[in-house]
């Protein structure tokens, strides 16, 4: 559903993102993962039209869609969050989510309706007309993930949806993001923190100061010690094992 094909994008003279092949297939939960730096939510802003890349390509749904603007590529059916939320805080949760609404709907009780729906869906029901300003850090993560999925789309790219959530709060969301698959919305997951991409990603790509070190199931690339050492530091692979080695 989703081809990345040496996706490039630099800043200033650093290469966030560096030839990176990526492959989503419709009806998966594939996960993006890498430590904090690594050129992950540039990824998501380079294939969603966010950011120009540099170089490479990006298919979606057998369409050439590199560089495209965001609302086209929303249009097209692929939408992101954003790991940093800025819903509109003085409007409610339902207006916040209908914003995602007027994508596919023209009438104001339609956008309502579906939003409605789409808040009820992740769990928001009870909170719709709170103002979004008042949400705690996981009804804003929530909130994030319903105006995308608002929009009805194909593939969602969810960027640390879990980031600064309890573990009771991590628990529900992978159950969410869950039943937003099975209702037939092929997932791309960013998660710095590996424990939620093992429990909801069938493959996983790790990414690495803008390259792709590794990709795998779970259970492979957390025994892959290029992971471990990208994540805890050089020799650290060698340490965990019991092997002594410096570093
Ligand atoms: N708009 C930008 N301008 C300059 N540097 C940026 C910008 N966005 C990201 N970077 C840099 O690119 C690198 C990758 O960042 P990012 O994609 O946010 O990583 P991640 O999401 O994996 O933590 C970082 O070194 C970051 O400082
Ligand atoms: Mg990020």
């Amino acid at each position: 559903m989703l081809e990345v094909r040496g996706l490039t994008r630099s800043f200033g003279g650093l290469k966030a993102v560096d030839g990176v092949d990526l492959d989503v297939p419709e009806g998966a939960i594939v996960g993006l993962i890498g430590p904090n730096g690594a050129g992950k939510t540039t990824c998501f802003a380079a294939i969603a039209g966010f950011v120009r890349p540099d170089a490479g390509s990006v298919r979606f749904a057998g369409r050439d869609v590199t560089g495209h603007a965001p609302h086209l590529v929303a249009r097209a059916g692929m939408v992101r969050t954003f790991q940093i939320t800025q819903p509109f805080a003085r409007l409610s949760v339902r207006e916040n989510v209908m914003v995602g609404a007027w994508l596919r709907h023209g009438r104001r009780a339609e956008a309502e309706e579906a939003a409605d729906r789409v808040a009820c869906s992740v769990g928001m029901g009870a909170m719709l007309d709170m103002r979004a300003g008042d949400l705690t850090v996981a009804g804003r993560k929530r909130l994030e993930l319903a105006r995308a999925l608002a929009t009805s789309p194909r593939l969602l790219l969810l960027d640390e949806v879990m980031a600064g959530l309890n573990p009771t709060e991590v628990a529900e969301i992978v159950g969410v993001v869950r039943a937003i698959r099975d209702g037939g919305v092929t997932i791309l997951l960013i998660e710095h923190v590996m424990q939620a991409v093992v429990s909801l990603a069938e493959h996983v790509h790790v990414l690495n100061q803008g390259r792709i070190i590794a990709r795998g199931t779970p259970a492979a690339i957390a025994a892959d010690p290029a992971v471990v050492e990208a994540y805890l530091g050089h020799g650290a692979a060698a340490r965990l094992a019991g092997g002594g080695g410096g570093g």
